[in-house]
């Protein structure tokens, strides 16, 4: 896969794309990353890349030729069409649907704005899909697009090593992640719950269920307020939920309860 990035500052992106799974992927060839600047598009000795808004209000609005040529060297960069995106706050928000889907093109050009954004005209004429990584506002969208950029390099087939499997990730089944414990087993902060010493690996795909369906639930109703449960999972969430208020009240056991120990 290629990724373009056309920024004021590529150089952000690159640095970040340098490290991890991401700079593996890099370097066993599953992906590339090119960075274009709109500044050596730009005209005039200046090479200007801003201007005041129509209409008055503050800050600089981004022009839309230096973006345009930059754009159009970066789709001429590669072979074959790509899928243009917008790195803005006022995106769809991005979700692990989306990066399923964004990971499966095989060109992407991902555009970041700076100042107050970029004229509407050129987004109108270049862009496939704005995306915004959260509702909060950043000062540039290299940062949204390198949220992006990770996301993606780990869905490429063989970038994860077997055990780092993306298959378990949170949200990759729309549920939050299960807790995760290493050694020791017994430690001042607490105990590993005892289930996950068992060796029943139903036992246990049971309990990591039940703790992430569990932890939905608690942190974030809205992703199963889209979904109908199945009969098994419902189940696992009533328990989780006992398990919860038997912790409430001072009596646990060990199978239903959530991960660590109990604090104050
Ligand atoms: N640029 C500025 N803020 C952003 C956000 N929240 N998401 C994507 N791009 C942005």
């Amino acid at each position: 896969m290629r990724i373009d990035v056309v920024s004021l500052f590529p150089e952000f992106v690159a640095q970040c794309a340098g490290f991890g799974v991401v700079g593996r992927a890099i370097e066993r060839g599953l992906l590339s990353i090119h960075g274009t600047n709109p500044r050596d598009h730009a005209e005039g000795n200046y090479r200007r890349v801003d201007d005041r808004p129509f209409g008055g209000g503050p800050g600089m609005v981004m022009l839309i030729d230096p973006l345009r040529r930059a754009i159009e060297t970066a789709r001429s960069a590669g072979e074959g069409p790509a899928h243009v995106v917008y790195m803005s706050p006022q995106g769809r928000r991005l979700d692990q649907e989306t990066v399923r889907r964004l990971a499966a093109e095989p060109r992407l050009i991902l555009l970041c704005g700076r100042y107050e954004g970029v004229d509407e005209r050129l987004i109108q004429a270049e862009v496939d899909e704005e995306i915004s990584i959260g509702d909060y506002v950043l000062s540039g969208g290299e940062l949204a697009a390198a949220v992006v950029i990770d996301a993606i390099a780990r869905l490429q087939d063989g970038a994860l090593n077997d055990a780092e499997s993306a298959v378990q990730d949170s949200f990759e089944d729309g549920l939050l992640d299960c807790p995760h414990y290493t050694r020791p087993v017994d430690h001042p902060l607490g105990a590993v719950p005892e289930v996950l010493l068992s060796g029943d690996h139903a036992k246990i795909a049971r309990w990591r269920r039940m703790q992430s369906l569990g932890r939905t639930a608690e942190r974030r109703p809205d992703l199963l307020e889209a979904r109908v449960l199945s009969k098994a999972d419902a189940k696992l969430l009533a328990q989780y939920r006992e398990g919860a208020a038997a912790r409430e009240s001072g009596a646990a056991t060990s199978d239903t309860a959530t991960a660590g120990p109990e604090i104050g």
